[in-house]
């Protein structure tokens, strides 16, 4: 048997710079990895089986399987697998959980079925299934450019922890779509702000909140009802600097202090928000 953990990111900045002609956007993002993780075992068998703990997780609309194919497509394989998907990271949740599925099942089956693919292979098939799932394959934090497939590694964050909140807010498999559609051009930048964290990053100078900017954020207030509400609340009872994950919804702040970062946690679990915390990996 053959297990991977696949962790979850968040975008510590997403500026959107352009649309292209091609009709994806241009984007300009840190993405960090983080320690919320789903955990994929793989076995040999007859047929395919992919199957998960979570009844609401549909393998049919996953990527896990989409990944499965193509692989199965590109080395001709005729090999089965079991696939059990333990499921952690919040469906729908901005947070990239079905991405880093995905990586996860093209690395688990190159393994398991000894196709010996490199890494760049398995990155151009992960490109074909999505923008965001390049990053999967280098963790930590990195610069991501392009349509978010081209990933630069960068210096790690100083030790953080991060508290995510999950707002109890319908939402669509293709809602990442919907976002993207949903933006104009006066949610666009130029890119400096994530530059300008960049250079902190590599001075070593600490977070600042400022510079931890999305341009999701007020779109994702028009498409997830409740959303500005809960934000507010959160203000108020004194948990600032909250961001959006990604196109939403779900929010996070980020603590260098652990002691903080878990009397703020305790505070959320008490009142029985849908929350964990999570460190910088
Ligand atoms: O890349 P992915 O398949 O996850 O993207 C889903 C949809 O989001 C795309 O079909 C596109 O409409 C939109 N998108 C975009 N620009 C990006 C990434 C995604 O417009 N950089």
């Amino acid at each position: 048997m053959t297990t991977i953990f696949a962790p979850a990111k968040i975008n510590l900045t997403l500026e959107i710079l352009r649309k292209r002609p091609d009709g994806y956007h241009e984007i300009c993002s840190i993405m960090q990895a983080i320690s919320l993780f789903d955990v994929l075992d793989f076995q040999e068998a007859d047929g395919l089986k992919v199957y998960s703990d979570n009844d609401t997780w549909d393998g049919r609309i996953s990527l896990v399987v989409q990944a499965v194919n193509l692989l199965r497509e590109r080395t001709g394989t005729r090999k089965g697998a079991s696939i059990f998907v333990q499921k952690h990271i919040p469906l729908l949740s901005g947070l990239g959980g079905d991405s880093s599925d995905a990586v996860a099942a093209l690395t688990g089956l190159n393994t398991l079925w000894n196709l010996g693919l490199g890494r760049g292979e398995l990155m151009e098939i992960a490109r074909k299934l999505g923008s965001d799932l390049t990053f999967f394959f280098y963790g930590g934090t990195a610069l991501a450019t392009g349509r978010g497939e081209v990933i630069s590694p960068l210096p790690p964050l100083p030790r953080s922890w991060i508290i995510l909140i999950i707002p109890d807010t319908p939402r669509q498999p293709g809602k990442t779509k919907t976002a993207y559609q949903s933006l104009n051009p006066g949610h666009y930048s130029d890119g400096n702000t994530t530059h300008q964290l960049i250079n902190n990053l590599e001075s070593g100078k600490t977070l600042d909140d400022i510079l931890l900017i999305n341009a999701f954020e007020r779109v994702a207030l028009s498409l997830y009802p409740g959303l500005a509400t809960l934000r507010q609340q959160f203000s108020e009872s004194g948990i600032p600097n909250l961001h959006l994950a990604g196109s939403g919804p779900t929010l996070f702040s980020i603590y260098i202090n652990e002691t903080e970062a878990r009397m703020i946690f305790s505070q959320l679990k008490s009142r029985h928000f849908q929350c964990y915390l999570t460190e910088t990996i």
